[in-house]
């Protein structure tokens, strides 16, 4: 598509599509889907031998820059990254002032957005290199936030981490290191947490993304955009469903475990109750990152020796479900959040800070978004509608209305 072609275009047909379920919105060389088929690639790797033998900072080194990085070209990334790692002090003080209750979602991007005004000089970026440096510095200080917003709920102190450790496991000991005691990595953890993170890293043109893409459009930064992409991420019907999975769980249990009960809820028009990580707008066969994440969530379990009845009941509503017609017709499968939640569970990561997982693992596909769309030069996203309004009508004044 000749996009200098497209630009400038004010007139001629409008189409209206409700939800783009049928618009593409970009040309983008980054994640190829195919919803039919179940299939999912980060430029040009299948999802399965990355989630198998790559780890995270090689696929957002991937993602961003379009290649695995040699040996010299990830140390060089992950010294950058670490050397940007502390996060002001007067960020604190932001931090300070939200309530313990807040949602951990908007926390978070606040202080995406907060970190704007610390570091001015990352939101005018136009050359490769100024992108670069925005790029780092993001990817290292998100995950500080990140554990920031979860150990100011428990009420623990603030925990800066190791800059010897590798991404994840730092991030691991960012959120869940004991003050006063010395860290202790845990392989099976850190591994699952790794996959977790590696297969929430893109998917193409969804809600969150596409809202990173249409604020990035107006040059308003990186950070900004980013802060507008978490805000999208946290809807129940986009990130929050892991949340929402988890919550419907207990929901199921506290009324007995009932489930077939909640499924004959789910098919019933009239109650507005959807079976939570159940479906997903593009794969309606099924979802990849659902089969690997569920071998990892039975492989997880083991290894902890977990045993939760809420887990029993995802594991009897997932039978149930794949059997019954109404869910077979629809093509309606677990989707990746139905077990991501279950992990996340297992782990130990709070319901309520699960979407921010979600955030933190989205956050190299977001930034390559971003970045193919700047470096394309796309223009301003600006949707067209169809006007259903009033016509034109006299004003009345106030007296007779
Ligand atoms: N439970 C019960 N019925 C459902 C569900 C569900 N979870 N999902 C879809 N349906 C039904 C709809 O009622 C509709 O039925 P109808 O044809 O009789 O009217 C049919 O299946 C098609 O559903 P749509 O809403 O048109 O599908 P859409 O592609 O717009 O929505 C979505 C996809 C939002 C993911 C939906 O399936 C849903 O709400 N799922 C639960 C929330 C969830 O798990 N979200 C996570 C998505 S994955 C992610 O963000 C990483």
């Amino acid at each position: 598509i000749d996009i200098k072609a497209l630009r400038g275009a004010t007139g001629g047909i409008t189409t209206i599509d409700p939800g783009y379920k049928n618009t593409g919105s970009c040309e983008s060389a980054i994640t190829f889907l195919d919803g039919e088929k179940g299939i999912l690639r980060y430029r040009g790797y299948s999802i399965e031998e990355l989630a198998e033998k790559a780890d995270f900072l090689e696929v957002c080194f991937l993602l961003i820059f379009g290649e695995l990085p040699t040996e010299e070209q990830l140390s060089k990334f992950d010294k950058d990254i670490k050397e940007e790692s502390q996060v002001d002090e007067d960020m604190k003080k932001i931090l300070d002032g939200f309530p313990k209750s807040a949602h951990p979602m908007g926390v978070l991007s606040s202080l995406t957005s907060a970190l704007i005004a610390f570091n001015p000089g990352s939101v005018d970026v136009d050359s490769e290199e100024e992108m670069y440096g925005a790029i780092v510095k993001i990817l290292a200080k998100f995950p500080v936030l990140a554990a920031w917003t979860m150990r100011k709920r428990k009420s623990l102190p603030l925990d800066y981490g190791d800059n010897s450790l590798g991404y994840v496991e730092n991030l691991h000991k960012m959120m869940f290191a004991k003050p006063n005691e010395t860290y202790v990595a845990n392989k099976i953890v850190n591994e699952a947490l790794d996959k977790l993170l590696i297969l929430h890293a893109d998917h193409e043109q969804n809600c969150s993304t596409s809202t990173v893409r249409i604020v990035g459009s107006s040059h308003a930064g990186l950070f900004a955009s980013l802060s507008a992409g978490i805000s999208a991420l946290w809807g129940p019907l986009h990130g929050g469903a892991n949340q929402a999975v988890i919550e419907m769980l207990e929901a199921i249990k506290e009324d007995g475990g009932d489930t077939a009960k909640y499924i004959a809820k789910a098919k019933d028009k009239n109650d507005p109750f959807r079976l939570m990580g159940f479906g997903h707008r593009v794969y309606k066969n099924f979802d990849p990152r659902a089969k690997i994440i569920k071998k990892a969530a039975d492989e997880v379990l083991g290894d902890l020796g977990i045993e939760d009845p809420v887990l029993d009941i995802a594991k009897g509503l997932a039978e149930v479900a794949l059997k019954d017609e109404y869910f077979v017709q629809r093509k309606l499968y677990p989707n990746v959040d139905f077990y991501s939640g279950i992990i996340y569970r297992a782990l130990g990561i709070p319901t309520e800070m699960f979407t921010v997982m979600f955030a933190l693992g989205r956050l190299p596909g977001w930034i390559a978004q971003w970045r193919e769309m700047r470096l394309r030069k796309e223009p301003i996203g600006r949707p067209r509608q169809i006007y259903i309004g009033e016509n034109l009508r006299a004003f009345k004044e106030i007296s007779e209305r």
